[in-house]
């Protein structure tokens, strides 16, 4: 939900802090700020607004230093106000603290602290964190501790973050300390980069890209000390650790734009090729099945399994109830698709057999997390569909599948939905040619898959066509998308695009639903968008079509090259190829993409940094 960075090292640190910021932009944009050890001491700078405000401060007011920490803020408390950003000071300024997540018992803190003197300026829980540390500061000293010891600053940071209650991810500087930068983690990430006689600290690997390849992830409850010497790693429970130094898959390649105005386009763009990684090495053509090698599961394991749960947020979610279509369909298994947010507290009674798989792309959701290790303290396995290498839900999960399609920058999810929905189609094949599918049957999906790719160059062709329905619908305040079976989460998918960057109301609804209440909303100033394609479902769709159309909505038509049929009916076409029922969505999305990113446009919306949102929801 916010982007945290760190540097310690030769080079000057604003520079390194700012760039960090802007390729953390995305996990929260209201409020940026750094704070550098300097000869004075710790210079901060901070404001409301973008990086790129922040970047104009420091530019009047420059920070020279080598050691700092940065934040770019997705408001949780308190509004987004200069006086709201971080960095946050504890005490009388000898503690300094950037903080990504949400102190649950903050308020009482506050109250006790403010009890015995502490001055509060900001209505933000993290600075309840920098009074807290400054408290325990002052508390070991006057117990007689070295003021000297950096040990004593760090027994402060643990004695703080024991009254804790909620998910922290933190970056410390201490003004009397001046040579060391430490960082906490309880349920939002951190990852530190090593380089060569220096250190970066970030919320995830981006801003590490380019600076270095090695990196150490930090687990829940494990505090790092990083100078330009060194780090040293210590869990709260289990002492101190060596640190286990992975190597970083991302490139900048993955993070520029390639000539591409936003990062969204980018990512629709790149899905024939992420389609494409998403099954490369996953075909095992001799058995017509696909193979994984991170399940971790028996095959026994895997014929014993009785039902599957489908766990994930947004996008994700929508992802999972295209799989279950698949899943159901291929395997036979019956699918649930859970809001991460309800299952963790609903608790259905779930078979010992029941396996859980948590869909995500950055890995961080704070509520699928939370979903995930409800299930696990029940005892089912649980395996993780992910974006992101080495993020909390992928190294928590027993096992998993990785999507493989980079770095995803934009806030509203495109290429991801396509590779998980590419990897359920996998999987669906694997269960199901574990249980009664046929060879035959298992090598028609693996043809008819190897051709997606191929098939998703082909539809993004209708762009120009989308950009010119987009301009004649761009005034609109409300927007209606219907599809049935494999293209009903399609719809919500496309509605979710539209609503989450043009902030134009929209619905999504199985298409026979109309009926049932919706279609009282029908009139000339809101459109309906039908996937209709060719197959099973096409002639129940095309009835709802003409019960919309009998009402004089307008009618936008998502059908397949050739079907002149729509051009009667609807007020305007948007051709993609014909595809078998179980992989029209991953061709039916494309154009739902595309409208809403030039919906956004022609609507002055920030398309890659929409209000309100962060990429990495890590709050619950
Ligand atoms: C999708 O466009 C949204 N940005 C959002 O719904 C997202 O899919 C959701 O927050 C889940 O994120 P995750 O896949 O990283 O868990």
């Amino acid at each position: 939900m916010c982007g945290i960075v760190g540097y310690v090292g030769h080079r000057p640190a604003a520079e390194i802090l700012l760039e960090g910021l802007r390729r953390l932009e995305y996990r929260g944009y209201d409020s940026a700020g750094v704070a550098i050890q300097d000869v004075q001491g710790i210079s901060i700078r901070k404001k409301a607004g973008r990086v790129s405000e922040l970047a104009g401060l420091l530019a009047e007011q420059p920070c020279a230093g080598s050691l700092g920490i940065g934040h770019t803020r997705w408001a949780t408390h308190g509004p987004a106000t200069d006086v709201n950003s971080h960095p946050h000071v504890g005490g009388n300024g000898e503690v300094v603290v950037v903080h990504n997540g949400v102190i649950e018992n903050y308020s009482t803190l506050r109250d006790q602290l403010q009890a015995i003197g502490y001055v509060f300026h900001s209505a933000t829980d993290t600075e309840v964190v920098a009074h807290l540390v400054a408290h325990h500061l002052e508390e070991q000293i006057r117990l007689g501790k070295d003021p000297q010891d950096q040990q004593t600053a760090l027994d402060a940071i643990e004695l703080a973050l024991r009254k804790l209650k909620g998910t922290y991810g933190l970056g410390i500087l201490f003004r009397d300390f001046p040579d060391l930068l430490i960082a906490a983690r309880l349920g939002s990430p951190l990852v530190v980069g090593v380089g060569k006689g220096e250190y970066f600290l970030a919320s995830d690997a981006s801003p590490l890209v380019g600076h270095t390849d090695e990196v150490v992830y930090l687990s829940d409850h494990e505090m790092v000390v990083l100078t330009a010497q060194g780090m040293s790693l210590k869990h709260r429970e289990t002492g101190a650790r060596a640190p286990s130094i992975q190597t970083l898959e991302q490139t900048s390649q993955d993070t520029d734009l390639n000539g591409f105005e936003h990062y969204m386009l980018k990512e629709i763009f790149e899905q024939p090729q992420t389609i494409e990684n998403a099954m490369r090495g996953r075909f095992e053509e001799e058995e017509a099945t696909s193979r994984f090698g991170g399940l971790n599961l028996t095959v026994q394991q895997l014929r014993r399994v009785d039902r599957i749960v489908l766990t994930a947020c947004g996008t994700s979610w929508h992802a999972g109830l295209v799989g279950e279509y698949l899943i159901e369909e291929f395997a036979r298994i019956p699918v649930e698709v859970e809001y991460a947010s309800e299952l963790r507290y609903r608790n259905p009674p779930l078979s010992e057999n029941t396996m859980v798989f948590a869909i995500t792309q950055s890995g961080e959701t704070a509520d699928t997390l939370a979903a995930l290790r409800e299930c696990q303290r029940k005892g089912h396995p649980t395996l993780a569909i992910c974006n992101v290498v080495g993020s909390t839900i992928a190294r928590e999960a027993d096992g998993g599948i990785y999507l493989h399609a980079g770095p995803e920058v934009g806030v509203a999810s495109t290429k991801a939905f396509t590779s998980q929905v590419t990897v359920l189609t996998l999987l669906a094949l694997h269960l199901g040619r574990l249980r009664h599918m046929s060879h035959p049957a298992g090598k028609r999906i693996i043809n008819n898959l190897q051709a997606m790719p191929e098939m998703v160059r082909q539809a993004l062709k209708c762009h120009d066509a989308v950009k010119d329905i987009a301009k004649k619908y761009q005034g609109i305040s409300d927007c209606l998308y219907m599809g049935r079976q494999f293209n009903f989460p399609v719809a919500l998918e496309g509605a979710l695009k539209l609503k989450e960057i043009s902030y134009i109301h929209a619905e999504g609804y199985p298409a026979a639903e109309m009926k049932h209440g919706p279609i009282a909303l029908i009139d000339e100033h809101t459109p309906s968008i039908f996937i209709v394609p060719k197959g099973a479902m096409y002639h129940k769709v095309m009835s709802n079509l003409e019960e919309v159309k009998a009402r004089r909505g307008p009618i936008i038509a998502v059908a397949c090259e050739g079907d002149k049929k729509l051009e009667a009916l609807a007020d305007d076409v948007i051709y993609v190829p014909e595809v078998e029922d179980f992989l029209q969505p991953l061709v039916t999305t494309i154009p739902l993409q595309l409208f809403a990113y030039h919906m956004a446009l022609l609507r002055g919306c920030n398309v890659d940094r929409p209000r309100n949102l962060a990429k990495s929801v890590t709050v619950e």
